[in-house]
């Protein structure tokens, strides 16, 4: 025990991390135990220098000399589901025939900590208030389920998805207990592989760890670009090769549209020979909070909401659209062997941004304190980062309506990507999925409701959900369709064509319902 702590007073010492023992006297031996092992576990040398050579590549010097740097995805390693419209037949059929060979899987990056939103649970036990009450974790099972039951009786064989969820120290025993519980939504333990992120300390500007209270530093998620380490680090990568996966499916479990291991955008990766890919949704607004795909000096990458300055995000080409405009929905397309080489090879190049934060911290006395100002860095990886390596990147251009909802913050008046709104792009999208299926809706008089209603007072935009909320009218219409059912809006013909629903319609295994009360 005292040469262990000896050793440690003496590596400290040595990284220049010795403040981190300060209150030792003070601690019971409990957290004087479960500190030791903390800073056992931690290799403070590596931790300086992500440090120094993240405040490197830091600062505005970088962000004006990036700005110069940036270029457009240019046309060719483009498709797009509107202007390629012909092609999306086969690209989902080359899509279905991979998964019904169960040669794809998806990855959920599932570490975050919802600060945004504000739940101390994993993000994807969220219920945003759907008639079913089903959770994003859930929703996306299910799709999974239905999928292969697709891929199943186009090919007539068998298949699964894989689906590898990543989770932080701070997420993964709620997020496994979840699914234990809720018997793996019918896909299998064998199907659901959890791993989890490492976790990087927060430092002041003088890289000194920051200590939360006493006895425990602050610590961090390293960013969902941690994903490389953690996949080297527990086998995933093995795992998917015993399984003969050739192609991976990454997303962030955000989003409430997200079509987990979409045949179209399989299949088109996979037919253009892209060994790498990136799902995109058309920016329209210079500051909305997404990144965008483009070129830096020559290479594929991501340049955040946080790192693009407000001149270049405002930048129009000659059709008045955005000049940056390949909205990163964080939908990514890998095949095996690039990932391979990415965890085998390249993850060590990938660089930490760095994020400026306020993070409560104990004073030299002893007392917590609450900065109201920035006061240290956290440093992420992020998992876009190695679009650089691609030798044949290709980008998959979708519409948000259909694809894209993301689950960001709490309710709020004028919330942007709260629960209220993306409760309601999947009804608005599923309601229009009954239209296109020959169903109709009919208001409490009987009266059709119009497929496009007047006075701007239905609709999936954000401005539209505010004003209705407002107001009080609680558009668009009630509807939702479990994906156990649909996947994308296929198969709905036979339970709506020529029939009138009066909302909440509600579309599971056992029918089309209309809920008697309006509870949602
Ligand atoms: C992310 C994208 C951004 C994109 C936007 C779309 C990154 C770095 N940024 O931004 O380009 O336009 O989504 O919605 O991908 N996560 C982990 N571990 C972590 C941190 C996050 O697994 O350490 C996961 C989260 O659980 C979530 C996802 O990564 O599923 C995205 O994280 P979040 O911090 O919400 O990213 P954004 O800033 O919204």
């Amino acid at each position: 025990m005292e040469r262990t702590r000896s050793r440690l007073i003496q590596r400290l010492a040595e990284a220049g991390q010795s403040h981190l023992l300060q209150f030792w006297d003070e601690l019971t031996p409990e957290q004087q135990a479960e500190m030791t092992s903390d800073l056992e576990a931690m290799d403070f040398q590596e931790i300086n220098r992500f440090f120094r050579s993240a405040m490197a590549v830091s600062g505005s010097s970088k962000q004006e000399k990036m700005d110069a740097r940036m270029e457009p995805v240019p046309r060719e390693v483009l498709g797009s589901v509107t202007r390629d419209r012909d092609c999306l037949k086969d690209w989902e059929e080359e899509g279905l025939r991979c998964i019904s060979q169960s040669r794809v899987a998806v990855l959920l990056l599932a570490g975050g900590q919802g600060t945004r939103l504000g739940v101390s649970y994993p993000k994807g036990m969220y219920d945003v208030g759907l008639p079913s009450h089903k959770t994003l974790f859930q929703i996306q099972a299910e799709r999974i389920l239905r999928l292969q039951q697709l891929a199943e009786q186009r090919h007539g064989a068998k298949c699964f998805i894989p689906w590898y969820i990543m989770t932080s120290g701070r997420t993964m025993a709620l997020t496994k207990e979840f699914f234990s519980c809720h018997s793996y939504f019918g896909l299998g333990e064998d199907n659901v592989t959890f791993f989890q992120q490492g976790m990087l300390p927060a430092m002041d500007y003088n890289g000194k760890i920051i200590l939360e209270s006493k006895a425990k530093l602050a610590m961090a998620p390293d960013g969902n670009g941690g994903l490389y380490r953690a996949l080297g680090a527990q086998g995933i990568v093995e795992d998917m090769e015993q399984r003969k996966i050739g192609f991976i499916h990454v997303y962030c479990v955000d989003n409430i549209l997200v079509k987990v291991a979409d045949p179209a955008f399989v299949g088109f990766c996979v037919q253009r020979g892209g060994d790498c890919g990136a799902k995109v949704v058309e920016k329209t607004n210079p500051t909305e909070a997404v990144g965008v795909v483009c070129k830096v000096d020559g290479c594929y990458q991501v340049v955040e909401y946080s790192e693009i300055s407000l001149a270049t995000a405002e930048e129009r080409s000659t059709d008045g659209r955005l000049m940056f405009n390949a909205g990163n929905v964080a939908n990514h397309f890998f095949t095996l062997p690039f990932l391979r080489d990415i965890v085998q090879t390249f993850e060590p190049q990938l660089q930490h941004h760095v994020a400026q934060k306020k993070i409560p911290y104990v004073d030299m006395q002893g007392r917590l304190i609450k900065p109201d100002k920035p006061n240290g860095i956290k440093m992420e990886k992020f998992v876009f980062d190695i679009f650089q390596f691609s030798k044949t990147f290709v980008v998959y251009e979708v519409l948000r309506e259909d694809e894209f909802s993301p689950l960001k913050n709490a309710d709020s008046q004028d919330g942007k990507d709260t629960p209220t709104t993306t409760k309601h792009a999947l009804m608005s999208l599923h309601h229009r999925w009954v239209l296109n299926a020959g169903g109709h809706f009919i208001d409490e008089n009987g009266t059709r409701v119009p497929a496009i209603p007047r006075d701007g007072s239905a609709g999936s935009g954000t401005a539209d959900v505010n004003q209705n909320l407002k107001d009080g009218t609680d558009l668009p219409i009630k509807c939702e369709i479990s994906p156990l059912v649909s996947y994308g809006g296929e198969g709905l013909g036979g339970l709506v064509k020529g029939k009138e629903f009066r909302p909440t319609l509600v579309i599971d295994e056992s029918g089309a319902h209309e809920l008697v009360k309006n509870g949602v």
